[in-house]
């Protein structure tokens, strides 16, 4: 059957859209390992570097700080796209409006996304501050602080269960 409402055609857009949701979906489970190990080892060596007092090189410290920012930032946009393509974000709303959604749905559709964005907008707040400091410990102390409270607060909602599952 020719056209646009040919059954074929919106078995090929399911089969399309569904292809599209598990691989931004597992793009998005294997690029938390990377971006929660980057930005543990950036918060571990900011604040080794603020503690000790150490001169803040561009070789290791800066590059380390920059990878965490980049990850976070590319993890952030894989979220955003999932968020609108998974039935577990803007469609669980939706669907089941905001008091409708249990805990486990409402930690995958609200708390983790805005939680996220907070803690990303902090790591990129912390990578502004330092830049504006000449001093080492002051640009260490930035990092330490922000992507700190950033990694705390992404590791408090993510969602363990269903990414361990
Ligand atoms: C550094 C930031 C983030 C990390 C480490 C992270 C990590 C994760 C993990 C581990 C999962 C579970 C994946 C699985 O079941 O295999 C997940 C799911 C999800 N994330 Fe994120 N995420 C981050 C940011 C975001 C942001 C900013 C958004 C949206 C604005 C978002 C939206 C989602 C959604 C909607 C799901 C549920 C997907 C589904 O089950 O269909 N994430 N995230």
């Amino acid at each position: 059957m020719p056209g646009f409402f040919c059954p074929t055609n919106f078995i090929t857009l399911a089969f399309k859209s569904n292809f599209m949701y598990e691989t931004i979906q597992i793009v998005h489970s294997y690029l938390a390992y990377v971006v929660l190990a980057i930005l543990f080892l950036a918060v571990a060596n900011a604040i080794m570097g603020w503690v000790s007092n150490k001169m803040f090189t561009m070789e290791k410290d800066l590059r380390l700080s920059l990878f965490a920012l980049i990850f976070s930032h590319i993890q952030l946009l894989v979220g955003l796209l999932l968020f609108f393509i998974s039935a577990n974000g803007l469609k669980a709303i939706q669907s089941l409006g905001m008091g409708g959604l249990n805990a486990p749905a409402r930690l995958l559709a609200v708390e983790h996304p805005f939680i996220n964005i907070i803690a990303i907008v902090l790591i990129t707040i912390g990578w502004s501050r330092h830049k504006k400091f000449m001093e080492g410990r002051k640009k260490f102390k930035s990092i330490a602080i922000f992507y700190g409270l950033g990694l705390v607060l992404i590791l408090s909602r993510i969602p363990w269960g269903q990414w361990f599952n």
